[in-house]
């Protein structure tokens, strides 16, 4: 996870995102009013309690409405577009089953300030070179636009007609329920309701001009960009507050329940929902668990975390003085280092060494106590070569660059 975590961040900072954290709770209110009062998360994935003073919090199910309320409370200021990224857990309560757990990792951006659908493709692309990085190709992006609410309200009119003539071939579930909220029985997983779902209107056929402008060009935009997408009329996500761009990384490999590595999209219009000014945005949430199991399903050797480069041996109180000192010299310089705490034989700490999966083990005898040396032993094949004790910063300095 920590490997994952880093790569992440590497990757994020390098298209000029930036950290940002928010608290593991917030009001009830704000997951209530901008995931939809229909959607799975608020009807029932929320972990929702009381406080002491019988205020309803819960723990943070998505990362985009905290980062939006965070930017619009104390971040405005920012440059302008706002580009963020966490890496962070999330809490839905849902049946744990594969896939799907009730404390998950997500990495997320957030790109909050532009409309321009440069921004929906740089999103996007991000997205895809984080997986790529990893070695993972058995995946396919799904893309679609839902409008917005110029176009959407015809077109879930149309909908809604069709769904009625069709209503006993919907599940239990949407029988009762696409009333409220039509497009969801687009994204249901149930054959029944995929049968119907892929004859229903496309929404595509439906945008505005603007919003099909918009769509046009980040098809245009990903195809510069060298990502390949697949047009996926059904696709529309559980969370309401997208607008326009929908988007979905689904695996080849994994059960269609857990498939989506991540998903994202443009939500032009939550900042409003918050009672801010309108602050266009798109981003996505990568689930690192699922993305952890496709590396597992392609057979990718997962990341690792850098290896301990180097324990230090020192024997007798001597030794032990000299060792703490070049522990310390080393740290100091950047080299990962590590070093008993007590006294103990030679060989007993070269066990420690390779215990701790150092690469070097750095070894201060008697011998070389007295002629100011240090042993270099390279733990995976013994070979080992004797320098100046002041040499050895230098030396395993040059060996953690060229890790
Ligand atoms: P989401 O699709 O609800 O979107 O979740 C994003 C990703 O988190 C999913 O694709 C999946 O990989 C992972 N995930 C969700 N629930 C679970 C779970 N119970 N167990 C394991 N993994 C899970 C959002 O959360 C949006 N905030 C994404 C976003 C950011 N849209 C714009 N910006």
């Amino acid at each position: 996870m920590r490997a994952l975590y880093d790569r992440a961040a590497v990757l994020a900072r390098s298209y000029g995102y930036r950290y940002v954290e928010t608290p593991v709770f917030e009001a009830t209110e704000l997951f209530a009013r901008t995931s939809g009062e229909t959607s799975d998360v608020v009807t029932k994935e929320m972990y929702t309690f009381e406080d002491r003073r019988g205020r309803s919090l819960t723990l943070r199910p998505e990362g985009t409405a905290p980062v939006m309320r965070a930017y619009l409370g104390q971040m405005q200021e920012q440059a302008s577009p706002f580009k963020a990224y966490y890496l962070t857990r999330m809490y839905r309560y849902a049946r744990p089953q594969e896939g799907r757990y009730r404390e998950h990792r997500q990495f997320g951006i957030e790109v909050f300030g532009s409309g321009d659908p440069a921004a929906d493709v740089e999103v996007i692309a991000v997205g895809d070179a984080y997986l790529r990085d990893l070695g993972l190709s058995r995946f396919e992006i799904q893309l679609n636009s839902i409008g917005d609410d110029v176009c959407r309200p015809a077109y879930r009119e149309l909908l809604l007609s069709y769904l009625r003539e069709r209503r006993d071939r919907l599940t239990d579930e949407h029988r009762d329920r696409f009333e409220d909220n039509p497009l969801r029985v687009l994204d249901c997983k149930d054959e029944a309701c995929r049968a119907v779902a892929a004859e229903a209107p496309r929404i595509t056929d439906h945008l505005d001009d603007a919003c099909r402008e918009h769509f046009e060009a980040v098809q245009a935009g990903l195809k510069d960009e060298g990502v390949s997408a697949v047009l996926t009329p059904t696709l529309v996500r559980g969370l309401d507050y997208y607008t326009r761009t929908a988007f979905e990384f689904v695996s080849s490999d994994l059960p269609p329940q857990q498939a989506a590595l991540f998903g994202g999209g443009r939500y032009d219009g939550l900042a409003e929902v918050l009672g801010g000014p309108h602050v266009p945005g798109v981003g996505f949430g990568m689930g690192l668990e699922r993305v952890a199991s496709a590396l597992e399903h392609e057979g990718v050797e997962p990341p690792t975390e850098p290896e301990l480069r180097v324990w230090v041996v020192g024997v007798g109180d001597a030794g032990r003085a000299r060792a703490r000192d070049l522990t310390r010299a080393l740290r100091a310089a950047g080299v990962p280092a590590d070093t008993a705490f007590e006294d103990r034989p030679l060989k007993a700490q070269l066990k420690m060494a390779d215990r701790a999966r150092a690469a070097f083990a750095a070894i201060v005898g008697e011998r070389e106590l007295e002629t100011g040396a240090v042993t270099v032993r390279r733990l995976s094949d013994g070979a080992q070569e004797e320098i100046a004790q002041d040499a050895l910063v230098a030396r395993l300095r040059d060996e953690e660059r060229g890790a």
